[in-house]
């Protein structure tokens, strides 16, 4: 067979180890050429496509990114757009698509399926908000980076007795927040799940301070929202030349953390400092577990195509990977599971 893959929206650590997977096993298992299409679905609408072949995919296992590129263009937000990605896909001569990405590249996905793509889908995103998996690769490795730095932030939080906000990644959901927050102790986790009191999150400082800890660590989620406010922070207020908003509507977000420690050195009179994690978290090298993980769901991606069920996405559930309609996995996000949140993570704060 003849068959494309493309990366789409936000860069993940194992993408490169998808890629690779499908390669090896594509040419290696069942003699199939295939196409590697630049920069998610911008290359299916504007003619990027390169060769990949075992060559190409030598030592990128460990390699952060995507050799395809990434983009978070959307066909259905261009004028005849999805006509133009059927025809694109019919003249390159491709079988069928491999799409690598998050909700918004497999929301994509699933509406071209309908229109007649035969295509797979392979789950990924640092924020692992995809329903229908149990984890996405790339979650892994971003809970190790943030768990990384929160740790380095404690040292510091200790030996200044300061309260260090430490921002990370999450839009709509908070799982990096809970997993690296729980993992490095924090004082307080604030997920864009649960909006937060300011004074209710000082007031838990105080009672801390009191009992003679004179240091904490606050994990805060980028959607996170003050229950007072209602919006999440973002770029809009940046200057007329920022982008943002992206291709999908999604605003930029990003400032919260630097917004909570203010507050809270008001309030509580505490020296508070922010660290914005940012795109470390999607860089470098993807753990073990994300190269594993990565590597199963790319064979199984292409032991979909070889089967023609087409309109999946490959998932793990319950330690194997299955497969299931791409229609359960987008539109709806993963959000954090409450009872872990209150009532394992709440008991564990540092
Ligand atoms: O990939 C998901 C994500 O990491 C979100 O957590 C974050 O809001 C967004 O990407 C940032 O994307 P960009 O790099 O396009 O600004």
């Amino acid at each position: 067979m003849r068959i494309g893959i493309l990366t789409g929206g936000g860069d993940c650590p194992g993408l490169n180890a998808v890629i690779r997977a499908v390669v090896l096993d594509g040419v290696g298992r069942f003699g199939d050429d295939v196409v590697g299409i630049l920069d998610g679905w911008r290359g299916v609408l504007d003619g990027g496509t390169r060769p990949l072949g075992v060559e190409e995919c030598r030592e990128i296992l460990t390699r952060g990114g995507t050799i395809l590129g990434s983009s978070r263009t959307n066909p259905f937000s261009v004028e005849g757009g999805p006509a133009r990605v059927l025809a694109r896909v019919r003249e390159l001569g491709l079988d069928a698509v491999v799409a690598v990405g998050g909700d918004d590249t497999l929301g994509v996905a699933d509406r071209l399926a309908g229109m007649g793509l035969a295509v797979v889908g392979v789950p990924k995103t640092i924020d692992n908000d995809l329903s229908g998996t149990e984890v996405t690769f790339g979650f892994d490795t971003a809970v190790q980076i943030a768990t990384d730095a929160i740790d380095r932030l404690q040292t510091t939080a200790e030996s200044h007795h300061r309260v260090m906000v430490c921002e990370v990644m999450g839009r709509n959901v908070g799982h990096i927040a809970v997993h690296a927050g729980m993992a490095g102790g924090a004082a307080e986790i604030l997920v864009p799940e649960v909006p937060f009191s300011t004074e209710a999150v000082c007031e838990r400082l105080r009672r801390r301070h009191a009992g003679g800890r004179y240091f904490s660590t606050v994990v805060v989620a980028e959607g996170a929202v003050p229950a007072a406010d209602g919006a999440a922070s973002g770029a809009d207020g940046a200057g007329p030349d920022t982008i943002t908003t992206d291709a999908f509507g999604h605003r930029r977000l990003g400032g919260i953390g630097a917004e909570l420690a203010t507050e809270i050195e008001r309030v509580t009179g505490y020296e508070a400092r922010a660290t914005v994690l940012g795109h470390i978290q999607r860089g470098g090298s993807p753990t073990a577990f994300d190269r594993v993980l990565a590597t199963r769901f790319g064979a199984a991606a292409l032991q979909a195509v070889h089967d023609g069920d087409f309109g999946t996405m490959v998932a793990l559930q319950s330690t194997r990977i299955v497969r299931i309609p791409l229609g359960v996995a987008v539109g709806h996000p993963k959000t954090v599971d409450l009872d872990l949140y209150r009532n394992v993570a709440g008991r564990y704060l540092g």
